[in-house]
């Protein structure tokens, strides 16, 4: 493979595989909508797309621009999909993007800023781009996300397990993804507090909630507890808080507004 090739990330999407794809997550496009292909290469979606959709496509290489021109029979520019100038706003981007999570990551940020509220993306993407909670959590503070397997083995010599994903602008909600929110707020927690884990308590919360309340010498307001489990970290995901909430309402008495004390009956836990 040349140099150049393994640098754009040049393999192309097989014909059946863009029509399968357009068939099961796009059956009602319509003239209304507005389809880019961001890194057609030789334009497997754009030919996989019904005539009356318009589209467009968007290759750096102006050789294989010329080839999806030729083959789909629709615009195609020559350019970087993250600068570029599209001559409409599309209301879809679909394609197979470069298989390298920072340039995956560009490409979604460009989506962001081209796509309407409710913009769909749907891209062919190496699964490793999904696998820290961390960077789920940041995608989806602004999309919703729906990704599902697809076999490598549909691109011969692939090594990367692939998935199609679909995000959705400004949308929230997860499919297809378990515990990334869950890992996340771990990740965040004081050391103290994740070793309370790794002794192999069961019952994450529970545990974190109480040792926070004895830690905080078994009485505190709901502000002190956040901040003690927090610690100086902070963080703009709430879901840990309302987890919180949730053992206190098991754990806890309420000893006054917003505040807590631990109930009679739970054993002290936390050093
Ligand atoms: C993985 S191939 C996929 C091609 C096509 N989407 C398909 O499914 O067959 C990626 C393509 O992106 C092109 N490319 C790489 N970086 C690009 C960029 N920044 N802007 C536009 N095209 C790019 C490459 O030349 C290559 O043709």
């Amino acid at each position: 493979m040349s140099a150049r090739r393994a640098e754009l990330g040049q393999f192309f999407t097989p014909e059946w595989v863009a029509q399968a794809l357009v068939d099961r997550f796009y059956p009602g496009l319509g003239m209304w909508d507005r389809v880019a292909e961001p890194s057609c290469g030789e334009g497997a979606f754009l030919r996989a797309l019904p005539d009356y959709v318009p589209a467009i496509g968007v290759e750096i290489d102006p050789d294989l621009a010329a080839r999806a021109r030729e083959s789909s029979g629709r615009e195609v520019l020559v350019g970087d999909f993250r600068s570029v100038d599209l001559p409409f706003r599309p209301t879809l981007l679909l394609g197979n993007p470069p298989f390298k999570s920072a340039v995956v990551m560009q490409f979604l940020d460009r989506a962001w800023d081209l796509l309407p509220r409710d913009g769909e993306v749907g891209f062919i993407l190496p699964a490793f781009v999904f696998q820290t909670a961390s960077a789920v959590e940041a995608l989806s503070a602004r999309w919703s996300m729906d990704q599902q397997m697809l076999p490598r083995n549909v691109f011969p010599r692939l090594s990367h397990p692939l998935c199609f994903a679909r995000l959705t602008k400004g949308r929230h909600g997860l499919i297809g993804f378990a515990l990334y929110h869950e890992a996340a707020a771990v990740a965040r927690l004081e050391t103290r507090y994740r070793a309370l884990l790794a002794q192999g308590e069961r019952s994450v919360w529970t545990a974190i909630t109480r040792a926070a309340l004895e830690a905080l010498g078994g009485e505190a307001t709901l502000r002190e507890i956040y901040r003690e489990i927090e610690g100086a970290r902070p963080t703009a995901n709430r879901y840990w808080q309302e987890k919180v909430r949730q053992q206190l309402q098991r754990i806890g008495r309420r000893v006054g507004p917003s505040r807590w004390a631990l109930a009679s009956g739970y054993q002290q836990v936390a050093a």
